[in-house]
């Protein structure tokens, strides 16, 4: 899976702003049949709602070929409204030619902003991944599985949504993902291929059981298990070699914040590592930023720190990747939870979440994606 957004995301870029003209036009279309300005202002905000919920949920989810064929039949009905509308023509039969009307303008304005969509940039992929880390006996995650498949469609179908959970989990969990949009992930692999390696487990065989995504160079592991730069660039490959795409996280501790130190320890972990990749590979990269201060200690990040820190370590991609780095999305991570995600996630370069605790609960996690939509 590629950085850049979805076919679904473009169109609701499109949709979207479009959406406010056309609350307005159509409104007052239908609303030339009605007396009194009271009426019209009533026919407008009707046909705005009628139109939000629309663009939403049912045309950001169509292909392009179905919006094709919706576009055109509001072609033909347009030309078909003179033989509706006449002077003798009954309320109804007003009613319908203005309808029509209301469907041309759909139709200008979808078309319009779909032009002028493919003249702006790419805007970035929405994450929100759960790291569930050593939690949960499997039964248990398959429930907790269950619980965010069940809730997802009350989240905007523009967020991604990732689970990672432990190894042992992954077979069932992949089943119990089965059918949704949900995607999984690990949260570590080994740095070698196969062989003589106790204890370890392959990117090969994560990627066997249904895993797109392995978490590595999380602080947690760096910190108690020793993993170095030297490491993760093996994991990294490993990771690549099995079509996986690395969640590679980078952050500072206390002392390295409080120190000042914090834009280049991270410089240094993604030169360390994310500079090595090629091209190809790092249009295949999610980047999580999660300062070790804020993890599992309730205390985040301001959304101004976030957005400080994410800008810079675009830069720092930027330096190497040049114009990729626009759409490498670069998550937070550290107590992250669905009273303050909707904040952070506001920020400019802050494409979503990498969740700890807060991914245990579906109910949380899924309040977390819907900070997209706030
Ligand atoms: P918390 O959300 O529990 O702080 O954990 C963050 C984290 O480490 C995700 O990888």
């Amino acid at each position: 899976m590629k950085n850049g957004v979805d076919t679904r995301e473009k169109q609701a870029i499109g949709l979207v702003p479009g959406s406010l003209a056309a609350i307005a036009l159509c409104g007052l279309t239908l609303g030339g049949l009605l007396p009194g300005i009271i009426w019209k202002a009533v026919a407008i905000v009707l046909c705005g709602m009628v139109w939000l919920q629309a663009s939403r949920k049912i045309l950001v989810r169509m292909s392009l070929l179905q919006r094709l064929g919706y576009q055109t039949l509001c072609c033909v009905a347009f030309l078909l409204q003179p033989l509706i509308e006449t002077d003798e023509a009954t309320f109804a039969g007003r009613f319908m030619a203005r309808l029509v009307v209301v469907f041309l303008w759909a139709l200008i304005i979808a078309i319009i902003y779909n032009i002028i969509y493919k003249n702006k940039p790419k805007m970035r992929k929405k994450i929100v991944a759960g790291n569930w880390k050593m939690n949960t006996l499997p039964a248990e995650g398959v429930e907790l599985a269950k619980g965010v498949v069940a809730g997802r469609g009350e989240v905007c179908s523009c967020v991604n949504f990732i689970v990672c959970p432990p190894f042992t989990h992954l077979a069932m969990v992949a089943e119990a993902l089965k059918g949704s949009d949900i995607e999984l992930g690990a949260q570590n692999c080994a740095a070698e291929a196969k062989g003589a390696y106790t204890g370890e487990v392959a990117a090969q065989m994560i990627a066997a059981l249904g895993c797109k995504y392995v978490i590595l160079g999380h602080s947690e592991r760096r910190q108690y298990y020793g993993e170095t730069s030297e490491t993760l660039n093996k994991k990294m490959a490993q990771a690549y070699a099995n079509g996986l795409t690395p969640i590679y996280c980078v952050g500072e501790n206390l002392d390295e914040r409080e120190a000042g130190k914090h834009f280049d320890v991270v410089k240094a972990q993604i030169e360390e590592v994310v500079y090595n990749l090629t091209e190809e590979q790092f249009k295949n990269l999610v980047i999580a930023y999660e300062p070790v201060w804020a993890i599992g200690t309730g205390k985040t990040a301001t959304a101004d720190q976030a957005q400080e820190i994410h800008a810079y370590i675009r830069k720092v991609l930027a330096d190497k990747f040049g114009a990729a780095a626009a759409e490498c999305p670069i998550l937070y991570g550290g107590s992250c939870k669905p009273s303050n995600a909707a904040e952070i996630f506001a920020k400019e370069d802050v494409d979503g979440g990498l969740i700890g605790g807060a991914a245990l609960k579906a109910e949380d996690f899924l309040a977390i994606g819907k900070g997209f939509q706030k």
